[in-house]
């Protein structure tokens, strides 16, 4: 049995009462989904901003109406403390999951960005210590690596930060370790790197890139790539997700404790390769879509050239392991896409 085996058995025994920030999102809600399966008790809080109703209603509909019994919703902000301390009354866990995602969003509008990302972390920190919650474990980013050229990443090596996006983030680290050492509020950071899977939003401006490039394959939409396509990343399957916040929250490790963790798969893919891997896996759907190409434009400003993550902390002080790495996550992302998306008719 796997450390996250025997961890989700335990709390199938001994049911614990979680928090999710950010529940109607895309990690938000797969933390749902699996927590209540597990017969936890959830409460969740979101403002709607990038998050959606479906999502929860996707989770009911999933987990069945019993599960859903133990899952108490509040619409709100993080930006309001009042709010915080309401979610987080008499919680054992907490996942922060909201604040508003996305390099570009933050170059257009840093101020929001710091609003949701610093100022409501913030809040949520302060309403964690007052709750006395046994752990805050937290969603923090591979952004924070920066401009460090070093491949793969290692979380005590960090560079300088390239975005507004990638300062919060920062920010949150600096926030949660001054937390433990002033308050002793348990805190652990998960530098998630490039997250797809089911209920990843594709529309908008934001979206990232895998399901972003699935809707307009779907769609016949051109996909586009910013620069020659060999940048690369460490494309990293939402179970494998949301098996990193359950080891976090639940670890008995003392060593594990206040400290950032990568999330990832470990293994590096390009642009180029990710496109035709997801060609690949909607042509054997719809053949008539296996001519679609990508289409080339500028480098992003703000983006990384290369991500790729080293995971043996996570593994060796979390007992954290990947259960599928890209090539299986994608498929499953696939299923879903095509199930959920509405390809436009054929001209
Ligand atoms: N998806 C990734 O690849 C990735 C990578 C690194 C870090 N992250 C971080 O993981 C977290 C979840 O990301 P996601 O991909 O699920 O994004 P998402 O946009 O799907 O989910 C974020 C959720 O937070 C909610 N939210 C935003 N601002 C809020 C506020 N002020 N008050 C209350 N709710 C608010 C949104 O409505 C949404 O439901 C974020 O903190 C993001 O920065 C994600």
């Amino acid at each position: 049995m796997t450390p996250y085996q025997s961890r989700c058995e335990n709390l199938i025994e001994t049911p614990r009462i979680w928090l999710i920030t950010g529940v109607a999102g895309f990690i938000g809600s797969n933390l749902l989904e699996q927590l209540l399966r597990l017969g936890q008790t959830v409460v969740g809080l979101d403002n709607f901003a990038t998050g959606h109703r479906k999502n929860l209603d996707d989770v009911r509909a999933a987990v069945g109406d019993s599960h859903w019994q133990n899952f108490t919703f509040y619409e709100g902000d993080i930006c309001d403390l009042a709010a915080c301390q309401r979610a987080a009354k008499g919680v054992d866990y907490i996942l922060h999951q909201a604040a508003l995602g996305s390099v570009p969003r933050s170059l257009e509008d840093p101020i929001r960005t710091n609003q949701s990302n610093i100022d409501g972390f913030l809040n949520m920190l302060v309403a964690a210590k007052d709750a006395g919650v046994k752990r805050f474990v937290y969603a923090a980013s591979s952004s924070t690596y920066g401009d460090h050229p070093e491949l793969p990443k290692v979380e005590d090596r960090i560079g300088r930060p390239l975005s507004p996006y990638a300062v919060t983030k920062y920010v949150n680290e600096l926030y949660a370790d001054v937390f433990a050492k002033c308050y002793g509020l348990q805190s652990i950071g998960l530098r998630y790197f490039n997250v797809f899977g089911p209920r990843q939003d594709p529309l908008g401006a934001y979206a990232a890139v895998i399901p972003c490039w699935f809707q307009n394959i779907l769609t016949r939409q051109p996909c586009m790539i910013n620069g020659d396509g060999e940048t690369s990343r460490d494309f990293c399957y939402i179970d494998n997700t949301v098996q990193a916040n359950i080891l976090a929250a639940t670890s008995d490790n003392v060593d594990a404790i206040n400290q950032v963790y990568n999330v990832a798969c470990g293994q590096r893919t390009s642009l180029n390769q990710l496109f035709y891997l997801i060609r690949e896996l909607v042509a054997a759907e719809f053949a008539d879509l296996s001519d679609a190409e990508p289409h080339y434009r500028e480098f992003r400003a703000g983006d990384v050239r290369h991500s790729l993550a080293d995971i043996g902390k996570a593994s060796s002080l979390l007992g954290y392991s990947p259960t599928h790495e890209l090539a299986d996550g994608i498929k499953q992302a696939a299923d879903w896409y095509i199930k959920n998306l509405n390809r436009l008719p054929q001209d």
